[in-house]
């Protein structure tokens, strides 16, 4: 079963929400609605997260993320469309059930995360889980934990206006982990951060990750942070969701110009794999040269590396030792470069080069 599912959710503000509904459902977009005094801001989406994914939306200011975000833990309620949890339709949950799962089974994390100045530390990882009415003890022993987790131990009893910005935000993230809540939504919680504490707090998250395996959505109107940390990626425009997949399909299969455009400015080398990039070897690969390999996981960047040390096309390889296939170098820097036509032959002069 899924963790989460959003079911044609649309959010109208304004008059006639539902006869705005009808229009939107027939095509009609944000601009035409406007006129009436109605905003628009979630469109028809659809989406499943998986138990233990990170799932992005991505787009502009505006486009109708946090929108949709408070939707999905019944902050908002949707003008239409229902929002699954763990298969229990959100939707339709009294006001009473609704709390108790938004204050056991979910967590937010925003921008500017409120930590209260005087609390301590421990006390303000721990406010969750006084929200909760966890004994004293339990709470503040599990906040301590979940600082720890955050690389914040040794830190419990300062005051946060002793921390730097970026370890408040741990410190956010901490009271978010420290409840034990299996979802986890995350709105921008990293984008007032410096470009480097940023990076950081996204290792952070990863890392985190691979032990929690929680359920997370992620939202941010940064590309290469959706690429970084999504396992899918939904691209939002004025409301719409316009493409739904992994980073590499959306870097290699961009929906529209829209999201083309966005895709100008990624690091391909750090998005894509040797699976994406690879083809299948003309000749059956000479098996046993000694030569360097990579795993179809090998993200560009290293299989340049590779590349470079490798006198012949690189082979790709599973765990068994099984050739998947090969990347030459012509085909490795036609992909950095966006450049994914075939190969064509130019002459200069009188003699003729073969770009194969
Ligand atoms: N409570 C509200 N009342 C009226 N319009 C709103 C309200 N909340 C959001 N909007 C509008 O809905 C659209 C989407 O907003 P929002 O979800 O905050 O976008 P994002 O998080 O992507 O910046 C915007 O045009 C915004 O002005
Ligand atoms: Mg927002």
């Amino acid at each position: 079963m899924s963790r989460l599912q959003a079911d044609h959710l649309y959010k109208v503000f304004g008059r006639r929400p539902d006869e705005a509904v009808k229009k939107l459902a027939d095509g009609a977009d944000r601009d035409e609605l406007r006129a009436d005094g109605t905003t628009a801001a979630v469109i028809d989406a659809s989406f499943v997260v998986e138990p233990g994914q990170i799932f992005v939306v991505m787009g502009l200011s505006g486009s109708g993320k946090s929108t949709l975000l408070r939707m999905l833990n019944g902050l908002l309620e949707p003008t239409a469309g229902r929002v699954l949890f763990d298969g229990k339709d959100l939707t339709a949950l009294s006001h009473r059930d609704l709390r108790t799962v938004r204050s056991t089974k979910i967590s937010m994390v925003f921008q500017h995360f409120a930590l209260f100045p005087h609390r301590s530390v421990l006390e303000n990882a721990a406010y969750g889980l006084e929200v909760q009415g966890v004994p004293r003890a339990e709470r503040e022993a599990r906040a301590a934990e979940a600082l720890d987790l955050c690389g914040l131990a040794g830190w419990e009893k300062s005051w946060p206006d002793e921390l730097s910005g970026g370890m408040q935000q741990r410190v956010g993230l901490a009271r978010a982990l420290a409840t034990d809540a299996d979802l986890l939504l995350m709105d921008e919680s990293f984008s007032a951060l410096d470009p480097l504490i940023r990076r950081d707090m996204q290792d952070q998250l990863l890392e985190l990750q691979k032990r929690l395996k929680k359920t997370i959505v992620f939202i941010t109107h940064d590309l290469n942070e959706a690429m970084r940390l999504g396992d899918r990626i939904a691209v939002m425009r004025d409301g719409r969701i316009v493409q739904l997949g992994t980073a590499e399909d959306i870097l290699i299969r961009p929906a529209n110009d829209y999201v083309a455009s966005f895709i100008q400015d990624v690091d391909r080398s750090r998005v894509l794999t040797a699976a994406s990039v690879m083809t299948t070897p003309e000749h059956p690969a000479p098996d046993s040269c000694g030569c360097e390999t990579v795993g179809p996981d090998t993200l560009v960047a290293d299989l340049c590396a590779v590349s470079a040390r490798v006198p012949h096309p690189v082979a790709v390889k599973d765990a068994d030792g099984a050739v998947l296939g090969v990347v030459p170098q012509s085909r490795l820097i036609g992909f950095i470069g966006d450049e994914q036509r075939p190969p064509v032959a130019c002459a200069t002069g009188t003699e003729v080069i073969s770009h194969a």
